[in-house]
């Protein structure tokens, strides 16, 4: 018998629990389809995990996670854990992932869907044909550094982080960026701020060494502030963006935005080791770029596009099956290009459905 090719569901909070089920219908028919033995265990992560356990990521969840193939994360937060101490925080399930899954190479691409132009806030000439891709490292950098905290000193209060990056750690995600610009247009720009800052001084230094191993890419190096500006500016520029773990955070949010919706954006975090079950595999956790949005949590309103596009890359990346993720995205193209949109994509004449019926269309081209 084939071995089953274990997905790890963590759902979260809010939109999370509805966005995720449309995710592993999709992967559900596609199994069927062609074959693919998919497992689907399902944990809790995020706040729902705060409230039943205290913790947002629960033993029982981080070990669904690490024996799995691959994680299918919808998201986490709400207003209701907000005051709580970070250590606790849902958000610190999503950094627990990462830290001990050793998932450093964050994937995000951020493509312009022609049908979808009107939806951005830029202009058509600006932004269409926008097809770029952010690789952050997600392991690192200051969200990691040591010290951190908030120490009394008298009666002041002095807040700390720290921004570490080591040798090895800015080689291993310089080479994921020239791997993914080998399979694109070719060009890396890297991004930091070595004017300032020592440690990106340095991040600068080492991507460039690493670029001697790869002399069909074209590198570029640019500072963080006139990156952002570009992005508005001329964002057809760029093809592979790669950067640290903060500044990758607020790019790629940028990026996402330049697409006109963030409720469309995809995302992979992959790590070097291979899967425990399937060697040939590379562990990752797939989430959409957006947040767990408590505000419309509940009514059928999210947009499930991106959830079910990061089972895509589930597929292309850790299970190798390049053609069943390309079926996802042609579906996906072609129910856009039927005019149908969730509220967040809403444009004049086109048709405003729910997350079920969204889910339920892109099925149907996979059938
Ligand atoms: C993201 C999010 C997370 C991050 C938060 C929720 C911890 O903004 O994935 O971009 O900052 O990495
Ligand atoms: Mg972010």
């Amino acid at each position: 018998m084939t071995k089953a090719m274990k997905i790890a569901v963590l759902p979260g909070d809010g939109i999370g629990k509805e966005i995720t089920p449309q995710a592993v219908a999709v992967l559900e028919v596609l199994g069927e389809r062609f074959n693919h033995p998919f497992e689907f265990d399902h944990g809790i992560v995020g706040g729902e995990a705060i409230d039943q356990t205290g913790v947002p990521l629960p033993e029982d969840s981080l070990r669904l996670a690490l024996e799995a193939d691959a994680v299918l994360l919808g998201a986490v937060g709400g207003p209701k854990w907000e005051g709580l101490d970070y250590a606790i925080r849902p958000e610190r399930a999503l950094l627990g992932l990462r830290e001990e899954l050793g998932l450093f190479a964050n994937l995000r691409p951020a493509i312009l869907y022609p049908m979808m132009t009107d939806a951005s806030t830029l202009k058509r000439e600006v932004i269409e044909g926008i097809d770029l891709m952010v690789v952050r490292e997600l392991t690192g950098g200051i969200y990691f550094g040591q010290p951190r905290g908030v120490e009394k000193i008298g009666d002041e209060e002095k807040g700390i982080n720290t921004l570490v990056y080591t040798t090895s750690e800015i080689k291993r995600i310089a080479r994921v960026a020239f791997e993914v610009a080998q399979k694109r247009r070719k060009r890396v720009m890297s991004i930091d701020k070595a004017n300032v800052l020592e440690a990106t001084e340095l991040w600068r230094k080492v991507v460039t060494e690493v670029h001697t191993d790869y002399p069909d890419i074209e590198l570029s190096h640019m500072y963080v502030d006139n990156c952002a500006m570009q992005l508005i500016r001329n964002p057809k520029q760029f093809d592979v963006i790669v950067t640290t773990n903060m500044f990758g955070d607020i790019l790629s949010d940028a990026a996402a935005m330049l697409t006109g919706s963030i409720g469309m954006l995809p995302s992979a975090s992959l790590g070097q080791s291979a899967s425990a079950h399937r060697p040939s595999c590379l562990k990752g956790m797939y989430e959409p770029i957006h947040g767990s949005a408590p505000d419309i949590a509940g009514q059928d309103k999210a947009n499930p596009l991106a959830t079910i596009l990061s089972a895509g890359m589930m597929l292309k990346y850790s299970f190798g099956l390049e053609k069943e993720a390309a079926l996802i995205e042609k579906a996906v193209f072609s129910v856009l290009e039927a005019g149908y949109r969730t509220p967040d994509i809403a444009a004049e004449g086109t048709r405003v459905i729910g997350t079920r019926e969204m889910g339920r269309r892109v099925i149907e081209q996979l059938k």
